[in-house]
């Protein structure tokens, strides 16, 4: 029930992909998303979570449009909601029974990305899922210049992650460079802003553990759009490199700035970590072997992590999936009848591709949704806390 949750809320994310998750979003979706300022390893954090490097690194601002990832735990999907996932992904896909079977022989090997821009492409190889995230950054938005709304959509199918709803957004930054325009700065915070505004958004607040809480950026807009703390969840990067002596424990005791979800700690790999091509399987390693050590830390190990912090961020989205769905339905039901409407007044023809593949889209998910409502997920759902 729990996994069919998730994956019901991803495909009408993806259905929902070509209006750029703004404001033209018809519902307000269930979703993690990372804020922080530039290098404060936003995208070390997502890919210790994953597990796997596949985020394109560098100076600057590399990630310049949202990369909506979605994890998915592929043992413990039920079939049918891993062929739901392909027949959405496979929308434009008019190969047929070979590529099933080509599929099905795949299946053993552990874990792949799959783009929505590229339906049933498997990407095996990580470092092509970098470089055609890359590549979708310049086609959207050039070279070296700006930035854009319009999400990349990946999904991970793998045995190793948690299944988890997480967007990449472009860091925090003060300073333009290159080609880029003047007004970098605002664009980038308006189009965070647009993102963790929506009532339904988690905040994931990526905070360097070796810098003041308070001057944190990413934290400062987060309080902007919640005051209370109440959908904000803090990830302390870098603790160890912190000065010796000191440590997180009031920042994690909510003596700092308290946030309902808490703050985790976290190490990632240091720079010199990845040019000595040190694996996240070892990185992962020496972050449990550092907080059970450590004389801070060590009575509290396990709530300290990555592990922690994905099975944390789990238990939250789908808490908060629970809790919004009647909501969500009522919106999806809204937005439907307005899609009809026009629809009738202006006939099918003047209707672009575009808006007919979501009105399809949400008329799907909205019957699979009534169903999810119907049959055994009820009883979770009225149960709900
Ligand atoms: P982003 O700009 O927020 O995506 O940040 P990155 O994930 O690219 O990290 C920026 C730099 O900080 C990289 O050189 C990372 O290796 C380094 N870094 C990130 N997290 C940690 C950490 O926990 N410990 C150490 N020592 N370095 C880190
Ligand atoms: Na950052
Ligand atoms: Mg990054």
């Amino acid at each position: 029930m729990d996994e069919t949750l998730i994956s019901t809320i991803n495909k009408l994310q993806d259905a929902l992909a070509p209006l750029g998750g703004g404001s033209s979003s018809p519902v307000d979706l269930p979703q993690i998303t990372v804020v922080g300022s530039q290098s404060s390893g936003k995208s070390s954090v997502l890919e210790n979570i994953v597990g796997r490097d596949f985020l394109p690194r560098g100076t600057g601002i590399v990630t310049r449009r949202p990369l909506v990832l979605q994890l998915v735990n592929k043992r413990a999907a039920p079939k049918s909601t891993t062929n739901a996932n392909n027949d959405l992904l496979n929308l434009n896909d008019n190969t047929d029974k070979k590529h099933e079977q080509k599929s099905q022989s795949e299946d053993n090997i552990d874990e792949w990305g799959e783009f929505l821009h590229l339906p049933g492409k498997k990407f095996h190889n990580f470092d092509e899922i970098r470089k055609e995230i890359v590549n979708e950054t310049e086609a959207k938005t050039g070279k070296n210049a700006g930035i854009s709304a319009i999400p990349i959509n990946l999904r991970i199918y793998s045995p190793h992650v948690l299944t988890l709803t997480l967007v990449d957004l472009p860091g925090l930054t003060k300073v333009p460079v290159g080609d880029q325009p003047k007004d970098i700065e605002k664009q980038i915070r308006d189009m965070i802003l647009k993102f963790i505004s929506k009532p339904n958004a988690i905040i994931l607040s990526v905070n360097a553990a070796n810098q003041d809480l308070a001057n944190s950026d990413g934290l400062k807009l987060a309080r902007e759009v919640d005051p209370e703390g109440s959908r904000t969840i803090g990830v302390l990067t870098k603790v160890d490199l912190m000065d010796q002596g000191t440590d997180v424990i009031d920042i994690l005791a909510g003596r700092v700035i308290p946030l309902r979800y808490g703050y985790v700690p976290v190490i990632n790999r240091g720079q010199k970590d990845i040019e000595q091509k040190k694996t996240i399987r070892a990185a992962l390693n020496d972050e449990t072997a550092f907080f059970e050590n450590h004389p801070s830390y060590r009575s509290k190990a396990h709530y300290c992590g990555t592990p922690y912090l994905a099975k944390k961020l789990n238990s939250i989205l789908l808490h908060h999936i629970k809790q919004t769905l009647p909501d969500i339905k009522l919106r999806i039901e809204t937005a439907l009848k307005k899609y009809q409407t026009e629809l009738i007044n202006l006939g099918p023809e003047t209707l672009d591709s575009a808006s007919s593949i979501v009105l399809s889209i949400i008329t799907d998910f909205s019957k699979d949704y009534q169903a999810l409502l119907n049959g055994e997920g009820n009883k979770d759902l009225t149960t709900m806390e």
